[in-house]
């Protein structure tokens, strides 16, 4: 079976992107999904611009070949350095991801916005900022550069017990915004560690992805006939060694078909991504489990 149309593309510096590529999937379960997690190079937020530049260059050559009917900058350090160059030179719809600053803005108080070095200095993060202090001037936002953060939870997320909180800026916001797609893995400890609201953008990127599918007509809505409700895979490949994955040598991957709401891992790090994100599924099935309790269990 060939790919009949282009699946959607989402790029991070690592693991970060797979929670924005979780909320998509759930609202979204029938697309055909590309992931592509630069953990090779991650974290990305200490880099120079050019070098982050050049990787998520490389990221997008592949999307483009692999033609996608739409790509998600699931990262946004990446998105406050290239989305703009990114839109110039491919012709597929991009989004973006960025700070939720306008809605903790609007909440008021004083906000944190923890984000990575190089999205705090980039020019586009600076006038995201000014347009919301522009917009709220009851909010004071705070901008604050978790420099090691990322690494830390790209590193040692599946340790139990690891304290992340150590990372953290101390002080008492009465809003925090996950500027950058790793944090939002310890959402609940941020939340716990400031006892305040904690926003970030995960749900209004799948809600703009859809639209724009479906302004497209590229919506795959008929339900998985197999009763599968998607695919986790990781091909491997020869081409594995250079971190892509070369669409003329389909032909070595399993079954070389695709699935509704299946995900192809994609770059080197491929099988690390695969692994977090049935983790991840693991953890989201045990606290469904927690709320529904024996029904659920039985279903
Ligand atoms: N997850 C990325 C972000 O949203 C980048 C983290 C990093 O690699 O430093 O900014």
């Amino acid at each position: 079976m060939k790919i009949t149309r282009g699946g959607i593309a989402f790029f991070d510096s690592g693991i970060g992107g797979l929670t924005v590529l979780s909320a998509c999937r759930e609202y979204l379960p029938n697309e055909l999904f590309y992931y592509y997690g630069d953990n090779h190079h991650a974290p990305y937020g200490n880099l120079p611009p050019k070098k982050i530049r050049r990787y998520v260059r490389r990221a997008f050559n592949l999307f483009a070949r692999l033609k996608v009917c739409a790509a998600v900058v699931a990262c946004n350090t990446a998105t406050a350095l290239c989305i703009e160059e990114l839109r110039k030179h491919y012709s597929f719809p991009i989004i973006g991801t960025e700070p939720a600053v306008f809605a903790a803005a609007k909440m008021g108080g004083e906000v944190f916005v923890l984000t990575t070095r190089a999205t705090h200095e980039s020019e586009r993060f600076k006038k995201l900022c000014s347009e919301a202090k522009k917009k709220y001037p009851h909010a004071t936002l705070i901008p604050i550069s978790c420099d090691s953060l990322a690494g830390e939870i790209e590193r040692h997320l599946n340790e139990g017990g690891y304290d992340f909180t150590a990372f953290l800026p101390r002080g008492s916001p009465d809003v925090v915004v996950l500027g950058c797609t790793h944090y939002i893995y310890i959402e609940e400890e941020v939340e716990k560690f400031y006892a305040c609201p904690v926003v970030h953008g995960n749900g209004g990127i799948a809600f703009q992805l859809r639209n724009i599918l479906s302004k497209m007509g590229k919506l795959a809505t008929e339900p998985t006939k197999n009763g599968r409700d998607g695919e986790i895979c990781s091909h491997s490949t020869t081409s594995q060694k250079r971190g892509v994955f070369f669409p003329h040598k389909r032909a070595a991957y399993p079954n070389n078909a695709t699935k509704n709401g299946e995900i192809i891992f994609l770059g080197k790090c491929k099988v690390v991504n695969k692994i977090q994100y049935e983790q991840m599924f693991v953890h989201k099935n045990r606290a469904k489990m927690a709320v529904g309790g024996q029904k659920e269990q039985k279903n």
